[in-house]
Order: structure tokens, then sequence, then C-alpha cells
């Protein structure tokens, strides 16, 4: 076989919206055009009435990670599988330095786990330690390893947060040598306070989760960020922005045309706060920081990405099984069933991103086909060094296209997941809109319900300069 055509379809990308057919080389997009005429050595693909997608991006997941003394329960194989059935064929997922320990040694550490992936990854990397040696080996990988973003926490003290000097330090290396500063925005010290507070007079429960966690030490963290950021004269991005409260510092700052670029999850944008009253066992499922918020932050977040304040949508894929599982306690909510305090951060996503914001945002009239193409795919690769490898259906990228059908009406259920969770946040949610195919490099790796990739099938994607778009 010497190609592949798709046949039929109707191509979206951020601008473009027509029905060609593309024709595929050497996991290439070849050519785009009309009624080509395959020869007998081509792979056909019939694609009449579905939409030709870009693969997504998704530059914000945890496969493998340590968080605290947690572990998150999928691997770069069980990950990315999932990833593949829910239409993204790039990841770029967090490395992370060791606390007090190296960021070469980090890097290595993920490098050796990520060549199970089944599609493509690159790594931002986390520091948790901050002097002069990690410095110097933020800067050696930045320009030697395609590793161009970091990670800071300004939450969780002595376990993973950087304080504001060493915020500015970084963030002006980073700016310096063309990379991008991500910022977990929220106020560690406050919350810490709150969280010792609500163990001292005994309330353990989840309910308790967004209480110590509110929405304007969010706002309080994004705001102080973005003063380093301009100190430092450097690009930022807030990962997993939830408030109002931040989106309103992000849309003053970019106003005054500072670079500052930020993301939503789709939990934020399709679950609010209530969720958390439920009884324990069903509450723990939502505890991620920052926590769902009320309707009113929902409802900035998506005026946010309406007005481009916002500018991509990841999932934030950090998966804890709720029941202790085989494969260990460490990788279970069930670590903090004695207190929220305990509970580790996080819940999954990777595999159902496509879907609901084609369901939630496209089909609801929100926004439009190019917007949902430019938010999942071609401004994550744009701003985080892969474009135009990735991120879009063009002559000369990566043929990462998926084949989407928008019409399916189907039912969201942990249990026909690819991924090792035990649990969806949108567990019995219709949507309509599902991934039927998925080429990673012109190779089918997802065909309807079969999985035809492989482990280590996906390749380390060395990233240029990020923050530019
Ligand atoms: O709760 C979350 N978001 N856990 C993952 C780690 C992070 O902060 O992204
Ligand atoms: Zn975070
Ligand atoms: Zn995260």
């Amino acid at each position: 076989m010497t190609g592949t055509l798709i046949q039929g379809g109707r191509v979206i990308t951020a601008t473009d919206d027509y029905r060609a057919d593309v024709m595929i080389e050497n996991g290439r997009v070849h050519a785009i055009g009309l009624d080509f005429e395959p020869g007998e050595d081509v792979d056909v693909h019939d694609a009449s009435g579905l939409l030709v997608l870009p693969g997504g991006v998704d530059v914000h997941t945890h496969l493998e990670a340590e968080v605290g003394p947690a572990m998150t329960v999928d691997t770069f194989e069980s990950g990315t599988i999932a990833a593949a059935f829910g239409g993204t064929t790039a990841l770029v997922d967090f490395a992370q330095q060791p606390h007090g320990g190296s960021v070469i040694a980090g890097l290595d550490d993920w490098q050796a786990r990520a060549s199970r992936a089944c599609v493509d990854v690159g790594a931002h990397m986390i520091i948790t330690t901050f002097n002069d040696q990690t410095l110097a080996d933020m800067k050696s990988i930045l320009r030697s390893d395609g590793v161009t973003s970091f990670k800071m926490f300004m939450v969780m003290p002595g376990v993973m947060m950087i304080d504001d000097a060493e915020l500015y330090r970084i963030m002006r290396m980073t700016g310096e040598n063309g990379g991008l500063s991500c910022v977990h925005a929220e106020n560690g010290l406050l919350i810490d306070v709150l969280i010792k507070e609500a163990v001292a007079q005994g309330r353990n429960e989840v309910l308790n989760h967004p209480k110590v966690h509110p929405a304007s030490t969010e706002g309080e963290a994004a705001y102080r960020a973005i003063q380093i950021s301009k100190l430092a004269e450097a690009p930022m991005y807030v990962v997993h922005v939830s408030s109002q409260d931040a989106v309103r510092h992000i849309a003053e700052a970019r106003d005054e045309g500072t670079p500052v670029y930020a993301e939503t999850c789709p939990h934020y944008l399709f679950l609010t706060e209530e969720l958390y009253d439920a009884p324990d066992a069903e509450a723990a499922k939502y505890t991620m920081i920052p926590p769902l918020r009320s309707k009113e932050h929902q409802d900035a977040l998506w005026r946010g990405l309406a007005t481009d304040d916002l500018q991509i949508i990841s999932t934030d894929h950090c998966p804890f099984c709720l029941e202790e599982k085989s494969w260990g306690l460490k990788y279970s909510k069930a670590l903090g069933k004695e207190s929220f305090a305990q509970m580790p951060n996080g819940a999954p996503g990777v595999e159902t991103r496509l879907p609901l914001i084609y369901d939630g945002g496209v089909r609801t009239g929100r926004m439009s086909l190019n917007r949902f193409v430019q938010l999942n795919s071609t401004t994550p690769a744009k701003l985080f060094g892969l474009f135009p490898r990735k991120g879009t259906i063009a002559v000369g990228s990566d043929a990462d296209i998926v084949l989407f059908d928008p019409e399916e009406r189907w039912t969201i259920r942990a249990a026909e997941h690819h991924s090792r969770i035990d649990y969806s946040l949108f567990e019995g949610r219709e949507v309509t809109g599902r991934v039927k195919k998925v080429f990673l490099r012109g190779q089918v790796i997802v065909d309807g319900d079969h999985w035809l990739g492989r482990a280590g099938g996906g390749e380390y994607l060395p990233r240029s300069n990020s923050g530019q778009v």
C-alpha cells in the first residue's frame, strides 16, 4: 500500500470548512483536492457524512504521575489508548522534577515511561524545587530537548509550591529562551490554613473541598502571577482556569497587550459545585483543584472562550480510581477516606473531550466548528511549539486525522472507556457526535471499537518555542 485516501468528507480546520479528499503518503498529508482517482495500491476510507478533523492536541495530562503520595492510574499505554479513542493524537504530558531532586532525572524518568505511548507525546516539566542547578537544567532541556514549557504550582507549600521570587526568576529565564511558564494559580498558603482549620474542626467530608479552595484564592494567584510575568517580561499560561475571578484578571491583562494565555477544561464547563453535596463515595469523583464552581463562574468560562481570553480546552487528565484496585491504594481516592484533605486531587477526561465539547459547545451554538478545532487542536499546537506539524490538516502536516460522526448519539459510560479509571465524571450523559476513525501519521489506530495501534507507536515530540501564537 503506498498511500491512503480519505474520501468525500467535510474537512474542518481552524479557518476552513469544505468537502475534499485527503491523500496521505509517508505519514503526512500529501494532497487535498477533489475527486482523486485512487490507484489500486491506495487504501481508501469513505468519509461521506463525516467531519474530517485534525487530531486533538491535549496539552494537559498526567500519565503515570506522582501527585504527593498518590500515583495516577493510567500508564502511558492505557492513557494514550484512551486519548486515541477520544480523538486525541498528541499529548503534552507533565514530566516532573522529583521534590529535592534533579530536572534531568525527572525528564529521563518520563522519557523511559513515555516510550510506551501509543500516540505522539511531548513533555512539559513541573518544577518542584528551585535552585541554581534547577534553573541551569531547565535552560538545558528547553534548548536541547524540546521541553519548551514548565509548570509551576503556586499551591501545595512544601510539596510543589514555588514562591514569588522563584517564579520571577523562572519566568525570566524561560521567556528569554523562547519558553512558556505555565502556572497553577491558587494561593497555597491561604488554602493550607483553610484546610488545617477544616480538619481541626472535624470537617473532613468532601463537601469541604470547594470551601477550602475559594475562587478568590484562584483570582488572587492569577493576578499575582500576571504581575510577576509582566516584571519578568515573559509570556505565561494559566492552566485549568475555573473561576470568573481568574478570567477577569486574564482578560484585563490581555486587553493591555500582555502575553497571557489560558486554558479551561470540560469539567469546569459542564459540571458545577452542587456535586460535592453528594455522599463522599460519589463526591470524591470531583476532588480536583481548582474545584468545580457555580453556574456564574461557568458562564464566565464560556464567555472567556467566546472572547478568546481563554484559548485552549485541555483535559487535566489526572485519574485516580474511586476504589482501591489490584494495583494498590496509592492509585485511588480511597487514600482520603478519613478526610478530603488526604484525597488525591485530579480527575479523568482524556477520552471524552472532543465529543463533550462538540455536543455541548458546537451543537448548542456556543462555538463554531472552526473554533472547536482551534480550541482543541490548532491553538494548543501553536502555543506549545507543535504547529504546523500538528493541529491542522494541511499539505505537509502529520496525517493525524479524526473521522467524526456529527450525528451519532451515544451515552458516556466508564465501563466502555479504555482508560484504567473506574469512573467517568460524565457517566450516563448522552452526547451527539462520536469519533469513528483515528489516523496517527497516516496509520489507522482506531476503527470504531477496534484498537489497531500499539504500545511504542507514539513518537516523542521535541517542541519548538512555546508562548507564541
Ligand atoms: O486536581 C488536579 N488538577 N490535579 C492534577 C494536578 C494539577 O494541579 O494539575
Ligand atoms: Zn495544576
Ligand atoms: Zn494538571
